[in-house]
């Protein structure tokens, strides 16, 4: 149904009304009594072989919601009842900020495809804490936390720092997303910058009683070289695991035409193009790090053999967004069903 009737009318919007709409209509669904049971009943998969230990937490499957789908957390209890294994909410940053001038968010039909450069939009933490402070009622959560735009890059840590603190008891997970915002200029992701800001929340998290994983979200454009440093960095601090990745400024071999992506301009490409080099960093994340290490696989996983390809490659978790976009919650569905039916097949 979502494929035949609903892609076609969001399609038609612009995708941020269409967005907009999605989760209103969910926390409509979530309002009524029994809404969020009907919508489990419908979409969501329970199996014993789909459950996952992973950082100490047990996920019911290993399929999440990739950050800046709920930015605020304010559906992530009807997008758990969608079938998600997990919900990461974010980019959160300390104060409110409204992103890039629109349009700043595309579909690429073509390629299955999405270009965003929406430069963080989010309601800042006061506002993510209210949304977090509804029951979870075992739901998992993960907190993905930003430095504001306006934050000069020398006082980063503060700001995550901040974002920890305050939100430490309401997540799961932390995932750290430090932008490099375009291919060429990669130097967020050097061992001091990296360290100036996860040491802070590492001290932090010393002195609490509950722990939480913190795990760096890393860009798909980085150099080999480049993975290996953060893979080094996961390796010999308390620092948990990895998010590979987020979306690329590379352009390679697009079925949109060069006319359409110059009119698009500059972004960050998620989707299926995305899928093979995601598999090729968690593989060299898992092998170099000797699989020892929570990885968090997202980017391309549009079908339950990508899905497949990325655990197969090391990956823990996996996370969807621009498959759930195209393909709806039946995607979900259809890789929690695939995956049962891996586990069930003779050796
Ligand atoms: C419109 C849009 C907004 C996004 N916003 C964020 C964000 O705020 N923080 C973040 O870490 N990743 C963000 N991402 C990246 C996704 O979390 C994910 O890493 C990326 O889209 C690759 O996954 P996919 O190929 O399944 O879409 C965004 C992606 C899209 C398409």
């Amino acid at each position: 149904m979502y494929r035949r009737i609903i892609q076609p009318l969001l399609f038609a919007l612009p995708i941020e009304r269409a967005h907009r709409i999605v989760l209103l209509a969910l926390r409509i669904v979530g309002m009524i009594p029994g809404g969020r049971w009907l919508l489990g009943q419908c979409f969501a998969v329970r199996h014993p072989a789909l459950e996952r230990e992973v950082f100490g937490r047990r996920f019911p499957n290993p399929v999440g919601l990739a950050a800046g789908f709920d930015r605020n957390g304010e559906a992530f209890r009807e997008l758990s009842a969608l079938g998600f294994g997990f919900v990461e909410i974010g980019t959160v940053t300390p104060r409110p900020q409204p992103g890039n001038p629109r349009p700043r968010i595309f579909r690429l039909p073509k390629d299955n495809a999405i270009v965003n450069r929406t430069g963080l939009p989010n309601s800042g933490l006061e506002r993510t804490i209210q949304h977090l402070r509804r029951p979870h009622d075992g739901l998992l959560v993960g907190c993905n936390i930003g430095r504001n735009t306006a934050t000069p890059p020398e006082e980063a840590p503060a700001d995550y720092l901040k974002l920890f603190r305050n939100l430490y008891q309401y997540a799961d997970y932390f995932t750290v997303n430090i932008n490099c915002d375009n291919a060429a200029d990669c130097s967020a992701y050097s061992r001091e910058r990296i360290l100036s800001i996860l040491e802070p929340l590492f001290d932090f998290r010393h002195g609490q009683q509950q722990y939480r994983p913190v795990m760096l979200k890393i860009s798909p454009d980085l150099s080999d070289e480049a993975i290996d440093t953060v893979t080094d960095v996961l390796i010999s601090t308390p620092l948990d695991g990895i998010v590979a990745a987020d979306g690329s400024y590379r352009r390679d071999g697009l079925h949109t035409s060069r006319t359409t992506l110059d009119k698009i301009g500059n972004g960050r490409l998620s989707g299926a193009p995305l899928a093979d080099r995601t598999v090729e960093i968690v593989r060299r994340i898992h092998t170099r790090s000797g699989g020892t290490y929570p990885i968090i696989g997202v980017g391309g996983a549009m079908t339950p053999e990508q899905v497949r390809a990325l655990l197969d490659a090391g990956a823990d978790l996996v996370q969807l967004y621009s498959g759930f976009v195209y393909e709806g919650p039946r995607l979900v569905r259809d890789i929690c069903r695939a995956l049962i039916a891996d586990a069930e097949r003779p050796a």
